[in-house]
């Protein structure tokens, strides 16, 4: 009987880039997360005697290229000797694009896999399985505000705060719905290897944190919105002053800036940032996030907008 696990993407305020360790894909640096509530990754796993090899389905197509890290992804979480899987992944948002669809898929992955060999493992264990598929995958374990801490042998991940204790909203603006260039992983090896920002970044996360959790901690917005554009603004410098540059913004990306910027100059409470993809997540309060979404909508070049409150970690779901 097939076991099926939901999790949603989340989205970096303070930013993971760069790698400690590329064979154990330790993160460089600690990173400060939010996690959606309304897109999602729901993953099916089947493991089978029939079976002589995995298989992958991600919205009911074939994904070959995806295989071998859902693989040994499943290796480490049943051993190597575990019997085949069929895998069937579907989400309700644009796969590969800027979207954290790798940490939801993740995620969701571990915890279906532990449960078909018994459910034996804690939120932490899966956690660290997650991230060493994906690093980001690590925070979508946890609902709410999480926090992954890059330790020099393994990554811990733990909660700052839930989802209720301050329920911010996120306006995803779409500006390009192919597949992003060049993956995150590739990229950060770039940066790692050429960005002359590269030190500077790493030396300046945990002041960036600090003041983040604070902010959290006594509900600051301006003091949030301050320190989580500073420090994706960060990261995308040392995305562009890579050889060659990684650049993953497109015209529309800075249009969405500017009208965020605007609506700043209005009042309203809202900040952006951008991951390694040209979409511009906007992150506000609540009683703003009517006039931040159509605003967005608004915005030339924005294709789609998709909303979200913050939710839960991942977790098994029934079977639909
Ligand atoms: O988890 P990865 O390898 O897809 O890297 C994610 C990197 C960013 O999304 C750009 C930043 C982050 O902290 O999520």
């Amino acid at each position: 009987m097939a076991v099926v696990a939901q999790a949603q993407p989340n989205i970096a305020l303070i930013k993971y880039w760069g790698k400690r360790d590329h064979s154990l894909n330790l993160p460089a640096v600690s990173s400060l997360s939010i996690t959606l509530q309304s897109l999602w990754t729901r993953m099916s796993i089947d493991f089978n005697d029939e079976l002589t090899e995995d298989t992958l389905q991600v919205n009911d197509r074939g994904a070959p290229a995806m295989l071998a890290r859902v693989s040994h992804c499943l290796d480490l979480v049943a051993g190597a000797d575990r019997r085949r899987a069929s895998v069937v992944s579907h989400s309700n948002f644009p796969i590969g694009a800027g979207l954290a669809s790798s940490a939801s898929a993740f995620a969701a992955l571990v915890v279906a896999a532990d449960e078909e060999v018994g459910g034996i493992r804690n939120r932490l264990e899966l956690a660290r399985l997650a991230g060493a598929a994906s690093g980001s995958a690590a925070r979508s374990l946890y609902g709410g505000f999480a926090e992954l801490i890059a330790g020099e042998e393994q990554i811990d991940v733990r909660t700052v705060c839930e989802a209720s204790d301050w329920p911010l909203e996120v306006i995803v603006a779409i500006t390009a719905d192919g597949p992003k260039p060049l993956g995150s992983g590739d990229a950060m090896i770039r940066s790692e290897s050429t960005s002359p920002f590269y030190s500077s970044w790493l030396e300046r996360q945990d002041d960036d944190l600090k003041v983040a959790r604070a902010a959290l901690l006594s509900r600051d917005f301006a003091q949030l919105a301050a320190v989580a554009e500073h420090n994706c603004l960060k990261m995308h410098s040392v995305m562009w002053s890579s050889r060659p540059p990684v650049v993953y913004w497109n015209s529309a990306t800075l249009s969405c800036m500017e009208t965020i910027r605007a609506l700043q100059a209005e009042g309203r409470a809202v900040f952006f940032t951008i991951d390694a993809g040209p979409q511009v997540k906007a992150v506000c309060l609540p009683g703003d996030a009517d006039a931040v979404a159509v605003a967005l909508q608004q915005t030339a070049g924005v294709i789609d907008t998709m909303r979200s409150a913050l939710g839960a970690g991942a977790r098994l779901v029934d079977p639909a």
